[in-house]
């Protein structure tokens, strides 16, 4: 019988979730019109225009935590602004319109529209300095792997629990000079490697579905807003990721301080980053391992979306065809 007990919050949660994948495609065909154009802020600044309009209409009493940037550089989707028609729930947003912007300059495969809506309070206000993390996927005994572990010792714990060779776990990491030792190390071992020009939000939800991605563990630092917006996707699914902030100067340590980091050196687990109930959307800006990108024809425009909801666990694909085209004009 308790099974059949559907409380308002069970309703709001589920109508929310819908509602995440329209903002979600609505940033993410935005982005794409601007698709190959080489035109970062444009694209970028056209899913934040579309994602902050989608996300005004919402019954929520809605405050970003992870945005654009302070209120000060970023006019819109800033740290702190109000979101929905306030008759609502209160929740926390974090938002990243267009993850991956050079890729979609370039219309490199991977870029992604991505938000996640959480209890109010839930989220880690975390400042916009760049975030040591490790991440895998669900199915592992808790603690198989530690981000003060070497990458050796991780591999080799995940292949175990996978019960696999070394060399049949496949890793991924942003391609950049700061990864070197880490590269270096899992050559030694004889891991695969997928070296990606961009987008570390991607890169961690890659883990959450590793037969579809052929990613086992994403080993690195990129940038910590994207690391609380991947950890809430974890989470849903029982993934594992760990995280650190890299404070390294007086001025990054002020900053976190002001938004509540009182030690500089916590080691973040995956219910740091996102403590309270979690949904998470995103949609394919262009193709990727995950998600087609957004295509475009005579009178139609197709989606598609992957939308993650800690309560139930349940993660829906929503391959969308989209025929009211007024719903997808520019602002
Ligand atoms: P943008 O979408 O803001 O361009 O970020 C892309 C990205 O690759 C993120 O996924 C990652 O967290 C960050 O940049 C890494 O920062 P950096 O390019 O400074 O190494």
């Amino acid at each position: 019988m308790a099974d059949l007990v559907v409380t308002s919050q069970d309703i709001i949660d589920r109508i929310l979730a819908l509602e995440l994948v329209r903002v979600t495609e609505r940033a993410a065909v935005a982005a794409a019109r601007l698709r190959g154009r080489g035109d970062e802020k444009a694209a970028d600044q056209a899913a934040v225009d579309a994602m902050r309009r989608e996300l005004q209409r919402l019954p929520i009493d809605g405050t970003v935590v992870i945005g654009e940037g302070e209120r000060d550089e970023a006019p819109m989707l800033y740290i702190g602004e109000k979101l929905g028609t306030a008759r609502g729930p209160k929740v926390d947003i974090a938002v990243d319109p267009l993850e991956g912007t050079t890729l979609c300059a370039k219309d490199l495969p991977g870029s992604i529209a991505v938000m996640a809506m959480a209890t109010g309070g839930s989220l880690l206000h975390a400042p916009d300095v760049y975030m040591e993390k490790i991440a895998i996927g669900p199915g592992y005994p808790r603690g198989t792997v530690d981000l003060d572990m070497s990458p050796e010792d991780n591999i080799r714990a995940l292949a175990k629990a996978k019960g696999v060779a070394p060399q049949d776990i496949c890793v991924l990491v942003l391609d950049r000079p700061r990864h070197k030792a880490i590269v270096e190390e899992c050559r030694r071992v004889g891991a695969a490697l997928r070296i990606v020009p961009d987008g570390d939000v991607a890169g961690v939800i890659f883990t959450t579905r590793p037969r579809e991605t052929g990613i086992d563990l994403y080993l690195g630092t990129g940038g910590a807003p994207e690391g609380v917006l991947a950890a809430g996707a974890l989470r849903c699914v029982g993934g594992q990721m760990q995280a650190r902030l890299i404070l390294d100067t007086p001025e990054k340590i002020d900053r976190a301080a002001k938004m509540g980091v009182t030690d500089a050196h916590r080691k973040y687990d995956m219910k740091d980053l996102a403590a309270g109930d979690v949904i998470v959307s995103l949609t394919g800006v262009t193709d990727g391992p995950l998600l087609a990108g957004v295509k475009f024809a005579r009178q139609i425009i197709r989606t598609e979306t992957l939308i993650y909801r800690s309560v139930t666990g349940t993660v829906r694909k929503i391959a969308a065809e989209h025929r009211d085209m007024d719903k997808f004009k520019p602002a």
